[in-house]
């Protein structure tokens, strides 16, 4: 259970916001004639769990057809992976419904990517509307999960901001050729939602390249050591960000639809 609530908070990232609104696009499968987000470069391989967001709509429309969307599905496992896994709760605003498009474009720009500077994440965070300070709360969502070692490798073996015996330990398990799929965690508990992950920062065990951003010297870094010390206070910023994200230019009243089908337009 726990599992499979871990792959489906991989929607959180990257998708649920930073594409043109939470409206559940990136559940589109690519047909002879159209093509989704799940090939964007930021998702490919990466995402994870459509089968268990398939299994909830499923059990929904034999219940309630036509009711609830699939971006209210993905807003709702969202919100209950985190408190699954320790985390805070929030309230969740039902009532989006879902797009009859997607954008690959879109989704390959709006997406930061893990090679990302501080200044770029300020930035591409502030174009949601977001604060500096949301950023690093909403990062803190890498206290779970994990990532891949194409995504990492080049940290290990180019970078200087990284711990030591933690860049050892990743070397095996990610070498500089092959092994590109293989996954590490994102913090050393990465099934707790925990504050763990601003600590690891603080001992430069940061996994991806934009994490140890957030703690390197910038402007950020009074950030990461005030949640690092202050469970709480994370929890509480992490959460209202999360009500923030959810509320990104849903489509409501007649625009878009409730997908039958998560995977297809009706
Ligand atoms: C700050 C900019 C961010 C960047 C550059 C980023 C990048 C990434 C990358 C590259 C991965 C690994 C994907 C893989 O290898 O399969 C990942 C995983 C993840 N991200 Fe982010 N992310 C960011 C922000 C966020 C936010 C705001 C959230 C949620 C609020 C989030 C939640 C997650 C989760 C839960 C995972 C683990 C997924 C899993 O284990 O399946 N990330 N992120
Ligand atoms: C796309 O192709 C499907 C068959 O694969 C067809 O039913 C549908 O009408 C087509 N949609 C458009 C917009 O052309
Ligand atoms: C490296 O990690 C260890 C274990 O967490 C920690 O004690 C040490 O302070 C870290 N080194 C640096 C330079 O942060």
């Amino acid at each position: 259970m726990i599992a499979l609530l871990m792959q489906v908070s991989n929607f959180l990232s990257i998708l649920l916001s930073f594409r043109i609104g939470c409206d559940a696009s990136v559940l589109l499968d690519d047909t002879a004639n159209f093509t989704g987000e799940k090939t964007a470069g930021a998702n490919s391989n990466s995402l994870r769990g459509f089968n268990v967001i398939d299994t909830i709509k499923t059990q929904l429309e034999r219940m309630c057809p036509g009711v609830v969307s699939c971006s209210d599905i993905l807003s709702a496992v969202t919100r209950d992976s985190v408190v699954a896994l320790g985390g805070p709760s929030w309230k969740v605003v039902f009532g989006r419904r879902d797009s009859t498009t997607a954008s690959l474009s879109a989704a390959n720009s709006n997406i930061p990517s893990p090679a990302s500077s501080l200044g770029a994440l300020i930035s591409s965070f502030s174009s949601k509307g977001f604060t500096a300070n949301e950023m690093v709360a909403l990062s803190g969502a890498h206290t779970i999960g994990q990532a891949k070692c194409s995504v990492f490798r080049n940290r290990l073996y180019n970078e200087n901001n990284i711990n030591s015996s933690f860049a050892t330990s990743l070397r095996a398990k990610c070498p500089s050729n092959g092994g590109n799929n293989n996954l590490s965690p994102l913090d050393a508990s990465p099934t707790s939602f925990d504050n763990r992950y601003f600590n690891d920062l603080i001992s430069q065990r940061g996994l991806l390249h934009s994490d140890q951003e957030l703690f390197n010297g910038g402007s950020t870094n009074a950030q990461v050591r005030i949640y690092a010390s202050n469970q709480a206070t994370f929890s509480r910023d992490f959460a209202n960000a999360m009500v923030k994200m959810g509320n990104l230019s849903p489509l409501t009243g007649s625009n878009g639809q409730v997908r039958t089908n998560c995977r297809r337009t009706n």
